[in-house]
């Protein structure tokens, strides 16, 4: 699957994941450029007519939102009904994510919806996640947190900014391990562990959160509940 391919793929992934939203909900916008193209079919929608509120999962998604002119409201004011979001990687139901780094508002959003739709092009499905997990770590806690990813068994390193020097900062002012663990069997375990690491704000896997996924292909879109 070639680049251009690929985002038609996410395309049609984010497009049918929005065709699914129901007039008077509220509905979680996820981060990516998969989740973007949801946001911007919901836009389309609002357009013609569609009724929802949107609670954003990062500043991308809430910009996005406010340029289609999707309402927005908060987890303070509002409960989630759905929620559209990317994936790095997924297997079955498991997901990793954070590619944005987005993962901490992104997992709060996600698991607070009563359904969670993935939405993804072919190339992130494997039957056993593999992808590194990133970590949103407090800036204090990076060499101790980067020390025990090591005891667990990772290989940890610090997202860099592309036009900025030094690290990318999260949109909650911390810094992003992005942690090579291999093969993960056993994410629910990994999960556990890195919850309980002083310091995480939040990891990357998402264990057991797709209630739905929309993967387009290069033709059409495959819809299936893990
Ligand atoms: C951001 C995420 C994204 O959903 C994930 O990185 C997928 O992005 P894309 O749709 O651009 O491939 O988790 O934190």
């Amino acid at each position: 699957m070639n680049q251009s391919e690929r985002e038609a793929a996410k395309r049609r992934a984010g497009e049918s994941a929005a065709d699914v939203v129901e007039d008077g909900t509220v509905v979680g916008l996820g981060s990516g450029s998969t989740a973007a193209h949801a946001i911007r079919a919901l836009g389309r929608e609002v357009d013609a007519g569609l009724d929802v509120e949107g609670v954003p999962t990062s500043f991308q998604a809430r910009e996005i939102a406010i340029d289609e002119g999707i309402p927005l409201t908060t987890l303070d004011e509002a409960d989630v009904d759905v929620a559209i979001d990317g994936a790095d990687q997924f297997a079955d139901a498991d997901l990793v994510k954070g590619g944005g780094g987005a993962h901490a508002r992104e997992k709060i959003v996600d698991a607070a919806a009563d359904r969670l739709l993935v939405v993804a092009d072919p190339t992130k499905e494997v039957d056993v996640l593999d992808h590194p997990v990133p970590l949103e770590v407090l800036p204090d806690a990076r060499a101790t947190v980067a020390d025990a990813v090591r005891r667990l068994g990772g290989q940890p390193e610090l997202r860099r900014a592309d036009r900025k020097s030094g690290p990318v900062v999260s949109d909650n002012g911390n810094l992003v391990l992005d942690c090579d663990f291999g093969a993960m069997p056993d994410p629910s375990g990994l999960a556990a562990d890195l919850s309980a690491l002083p310091g995480v704000v939040e990891h990357g896997l998402f264990v057991g959160f797709a209630d739905e996924v929309h993967v387009g292909t290069e033709t059409d879109v495959t819809v299936f509940e893990p």
